[in-house]
């Protein structure tokens, strides 16, 4: 990528992004603009992260040089939108960008940043280690050079589904909300194990290799999940006793609804 990208907020998300892309040396740092908010995170970044980009504080003259960038990554939390504003000067009028937040609509973007083409990006965490997952909404009138930056941005590090904007609220609620559902779901059945005397750490480590090795049988055997469960269900054992308790405090159904919840929060965003 040899573009220069101006990226609007550079916390948690835009650093595993752009992070992956400048390890491999796919992007130079000095092709990288950033803004942040905060003297704290200026400084934090300065010193302390790995790759030598240019940062600049919010409001400042010089964070006005992003808008001559024609590649923007947006990645500020929704609440903070309504505090950026386009550059009043805009030389280029076909400028693209990318937004990561959650909830906000192309055609909200396209209103508040009128000089430029917006596309709409769900991704996840597990991108940190290149197994993310990426969903991808085009705007209009997205040019071919615009469409291969934006899944340049993506591809080294995860897998690229392309949606129509109505599915991206469900992309997000199962994708990037769900590392957090599956971390409570490996605490709380590490908690078990600690419970049955097993120490801290063995019980989380055997909990994630369970877990691995769940879905690689699953995968490799082609087993749907019915399958699985029977495979190791007998009757009157261990594990359909444990599968009782889970029906008895309905488990899947707040499972299926906390995915629910997370795509009508996602929609209250726009
Ligand atoms: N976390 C996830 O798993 C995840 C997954 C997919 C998508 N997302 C989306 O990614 C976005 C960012 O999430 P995050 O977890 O990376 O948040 P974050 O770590 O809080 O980062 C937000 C960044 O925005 C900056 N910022 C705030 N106001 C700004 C302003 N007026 N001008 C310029 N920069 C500003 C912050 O600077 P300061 O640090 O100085 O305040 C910070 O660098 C959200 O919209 C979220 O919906 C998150």
């Amino acid at each position: 990528m040899t573009e220069e990208i101006a990226i609007i907020g550079f916390g948690n998300i835009a650093k595993a992004i752009v992070t992956p892309l400048l390890d491999k040396k796919l992007i130079q740092p000095d092709k990288v603009h950033c803004v942040v908010n905060s003297e704290k995170s200026l400084e934090n970044i300065k010193k302390n992260y790995k790759h030598n980009i240019e940062v600049y504080k919010s409001g400042s003259i010089d964070s006005k040089k992003i808008w001559d960038c024609q590649f923007k990554l947006l990645s500020v939390k929704p609440q903070h939108l309504q505090n950026i504003i386009e550059g009043d000067n805009i030389k280029n009028k076909d400028n693209l960008l990318v937004s990561i937040l959650a909830g906000v609509s192309i055609n909200k973007l396209t209103q508040k940043f009128p000089n430029h083409k917006c596309v709409r990006v769900v991704t996840n965490i597990p991108i940190t280690v290149g197994k993310g997952l990426t969903g991808i909404a085009w705007g209009e009138k997205i040019s071919k050079d615009q469409e291969k930056f934006t899944k340049n941005l993506f591809e080294s590090t995860s897998k690229i589904y392309d949606f129509t904007e109505d599915y991206l609220d469900i992309f997000l609620a199962l994708t990037s909300s769900g590392p957090a559902i599956i971390a409570l779901i490996i605490e709380s059945l590490s908690d078990g194990g600690l419970s049955g005397g097993l120490p801290k750490i063995l019980s989380e480590e055997l909990v994630m290799e369970m877990i691995l090795g769940t879905i690689s049988l699953i995968k490799e055997k082609k087993l749907t999940t019915s399958e699985l469960k029977n495979l190791v269900t007998s009757p009157g054992g261990t594990t359909i006793s444990a599968l009782r308790v889970l029906e008895k405090k309905s488990v899947r159904s707040a499972l299926i609804e906390s995915i629910v919840s997370a795509r009508n929060r996602s929609k209250e965003f726009n």
